[in-house]
């Protein structure tokens, strides 16, 4: 039996006027989780919203949130995201933190760990988490705008990853990130990937979520 691919519908794209609705609309359209695209105007050139908004949404849905951290101080902020009700904290490779403390201070707390890789970033500065994190999520586009074009070069990486999974029999997801559609979605299944992050392509189709939640997987 062929496995089945969890959606992860990104609310980067979704009308923040209505943003509970929104979470509630793609909960009852079929999602897996709900993805929480944190920017502080540092790590990444944008902006856009702290724990509080995400305490403010939980109620909105019963599936697990990831909270994607994209800040310069995954350290001092995670516990925050936590305690507002995020299941799974994302943390990029690229963030000068001692990496391993703050993955073990994330299960310590009983919360999930996705270990996230710019497409800039070399594939071996991953290596050391793939067998500490329940996700290694794979950037495909460069992190900080939703509706970005697919970045094709990240495929090797995905690919690369899944295969040391299997020869190492690990655990973790694979999960991507940034330009996915129904063509992108493809490319990136029969790369490995399990999990799709995907916002603009969800959030664009208002009354049509299930369908578009449907045709990804
Ligand atoms: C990009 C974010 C993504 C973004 C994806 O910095 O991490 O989660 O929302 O948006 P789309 O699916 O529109 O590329
Ligand atoms: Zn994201």
């Amino acid at each position: 039996m062929e496995k089945r691919i969890k959606i992860s519908p990104s609310l980067l794209s979704a009308d923040f006027s209505r943003l509970g609705e929104e979470v509630a609309a793609v909960t009852q359209a079929g999602a897996d989780f709900i993805h929480f695209d944190v920017m502080d105007g540092h790590f990444v050139p944008n902006i856009t919203f702290g724990p509080m908004v995400l305490g403010a949404i939980r109620g909105f849905s019963v599936l697990p949130f990831e909270a994607h951290l994209m800040i310069l101080h995954p350290e001092k902020y995670w516990r925050q995201f936590a305690q507002a009700g995020a299941d799974v904290i994302g943390i990029h490779v690229e963030c000068e933190v001692d990496h391993k403390t703050v993955i073990k201070e994330i299960h310590n707390a009983g919360k999930q760990v996705c270990m996230v890789i710019n497409p800039p970033t070399d594939i071996d500065k991953i290596y050391p988490f793939l067998d500490m994190a329940e996700q290694i999520l794979v950037m495909t586009v460069n992190p900080g705008f939703g509706g970005q074009s697919f970045i094709e070069s990240t495929v090797p990486k995905i690919e690369k990853i899944a295969d040391i999974r299997e020869k190492k029999n690990l655990g973790f997801e694979i999960s991507v990130d940034g330009g996915i559609n129904y063509e992108t979605a493809r490319i990136v299944k029969n790369a490995g990937a399990d999990i799709l992050v995907a916002g603009s392509f969800i959030f664009s189709k208002k009354g049509s979520y299930r369908k578009v939640i449907e045709g990804l997987r």
